[in-house]
């Protein structure tokens, strides 16, 4: 079982996407493990996108990511990591196939609406710096119902 690290970002929040992104996690058999909505501050954009600290692109990230509210949540399951980002698609919506997140609902790279940790060691990193309260336990007595 992994636990990864998912955010709907300023655009998807703005644009009401909240319920629509939540919805396709859960019917995929995901199980909710942490929630909530925050403005992030600067130092926690930074930090959470600290590996992109030179792009050109990082200034701008930030001033977007915390320009309102994002979702924060951890969806855990059999190699959660891998599942959300194939729900989620590539980085640019007008490349990602549709039936994908970015690929449904986005036109481009920057305003993509959602984030997934992209490796056990970046979900590790991402849970503990937006979930330093933690995560939840508990048992999800439907989850037999998607693994045999
Ligand atoms: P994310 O980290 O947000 O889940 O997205 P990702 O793995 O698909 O993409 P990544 O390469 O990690 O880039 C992080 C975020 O930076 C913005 N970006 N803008 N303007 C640009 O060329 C550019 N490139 C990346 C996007 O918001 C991307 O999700
Ligand atoms: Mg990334």
């Amino acid at each position: 079982m992994e636990t990864t690290y998912v955010m709907v970002k300023p655009d998807g929040v703005q644009r009401g996407l909240v319920g629509e992104i939540i919805g396709r996690f859960e019917q995929k058999g995901l199980k909710l493990v942490g929630l909530k909505a925050v403005v992030p501050s600067e130092e926690t954009a930074r930090t959470h996108y600290a590996v992109h600290a030179e792009r050109p692109f990082f200034p701008g990230l930030i001033k977007f990511v915390t320009s309102g509210p994002v979702v924060c949540m951890a969806w855990a399951g059999k190699d959660a990591i891998s599942v959300a980002r194939n729900l989620i698609g590539p980085t640019n919506g007008r490349e990602a196939a549709p039936g994908t997140i970015r690929g449904d609902y986005g036109m481009d790279i920057g305003y993509n609406m959602i984030h997934g940790s992209d490796a056990p060691e970046t979900a590790e990193f991402e849970l503990n710096l937006w979930f330093p309260e933690g995560i939840m336990q508990w048992d999800q007595t439907i989850s037999r119902w998607f693994y045999e």
